[in-house]
């Protein structure tokens, strides 16, 4: 009945025959849309036997009886050691988690064995599991009674189309907790030493997308080009050249301090700095892979005198 009535909900394709489906014998993560996907992890006969239908309704931990509970968890930039405690404990105590690509294989590996791995990643250009369908998803699981969480790279409610998944969740009547997580800008910022504001530099911090959800560049390009302003550009590789053509005609110096850093806090993190002018190619020669952040402002040169010299002129008044 319950899964007749997520079709009639959504007029999408049936769910799975059940949870324990999302994991095959050899431990591959399960593909909501059919296919399965490698994800190095080994599911469990515990778990197995957790997810089933039957033990699926065996608690009601909050909410109206039978019904579970989920938890939108950040999973921060990358580097498992920058998992919250409660999201590590969370993710142990999951009897199901959703994930995204940009979650690292370690990170889920912190969860143990026990926990059912379902892929719900997107990329850009490659919506591989559609926004809906996660969703369906999610009020699946949770009105079998099954503890969920929802693991998105960085924290939820930045670019994380958290807020969509909570209002999802609220319209259906299913209790929601967001923990948050350290998104990809205070990460990457820590990582490669670059303070996002600078009593000096910046006295404020924008977090904004290389372009809209229809692909167009920002209207207000004033909100940019303040020159005591910090920028962090989320999915901005791809955008990069017009992006920083753009705050050139609308008044950045050529010479404007501008790093890239690609797969921050990880293993393979790499940086390339440059300017507004001599970015978009360094990057592009650079080979630089996807996730990307853009920092921009005067900030980036902070530690570097001669390139703070050059931008010096351009400054805002002095900052206390
Ligand atoms: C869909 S947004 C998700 C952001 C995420 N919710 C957060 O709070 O960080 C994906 C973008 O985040 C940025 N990003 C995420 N993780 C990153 C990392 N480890 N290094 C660099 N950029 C990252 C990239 O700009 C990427 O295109």
């Amino acid at each position: 009945m319950f899964r007749g009535l997520c079709r009639a909900l959504s007029g999408l394709k049936p769910l799975p025959q059940k949870p324990d489906a999302a994991t095959d014998a050899r431990g591959r993560g399960f593909s909501p849309d059919g296919a399965s996907r490698d994800t190095d992890l080994k599911a469990s006969p515990r778990h197995r036997a957790t997810v089933t239908p039957e033990r699926g309704r065996r608690f009601s931990p909050h909410g109206a009886p039978g019904l579970g509970r989920v938890y939108l968890v950040g999973a921060g930039p990358g580097d498992p050691e920058l998992l919250t405690r409660k999201a590590e404990r969370l993710l142990r105590e999951a009897d199901v988690i959703l994930h995204d690509r940009l979650v690292s294989p370690a990170i889920l590996a912190l969860a143990g064995p026990g926990p059912e791995r379902v892929y719900a990643g997107k990329k850009c250009g490659d919506h591989h599991v559609p926004q809906g369908r996660t969703e369906e998803l999610l009020i699946h699981y949770a009105r079998r009674g099954l503890s969920v969480v929802r693991l998105k790279g960085g924290d939820p409610f930045i670019f994380g189309r958290g807020g969509e998944e909570q209002d999802a969740l609220r319209a259906a009547g299913i209790p929601c907790e967001v923990v948050p997580g350290v998104t990809a800008a205070l990460g990457c910022a820590a990582a490669t030493g670059i303070p996002l504001t600078h009593r000096d530099y910046s006295r404020s911090v924008l977090f904004l997308t290389g372009h809209d959800r229809d692909g167009r560049s920002p209207d207000d390009w004033s909100t940019l080009t303040r020159r005591d302003r910090t920028l962090v550009v989320y999915m901005g590789l791809q955008p990069l050249a017009d992006f920083c053509a753009g705050l050139r005609a609308h008044g950045l110096s050529d010479d404007w301090p501008v790093a890239v850093i690609a797969e921050g806090t990880t293993d393979q993190q790499r940086i390339v700095r440059g300017t507004l002018w001599n970015i978009a190619d360094r990057a592009a020669g650079a080979g630089l892979p996807s996730p990307a952040l853009t920092l921009i402002g005067r900030v980036v040169a902070a530690g570097d005198d001669r390139a703070l010299e050059r931008t010096a002129a351009a400054v805002a008044p002095a900052i206390d």
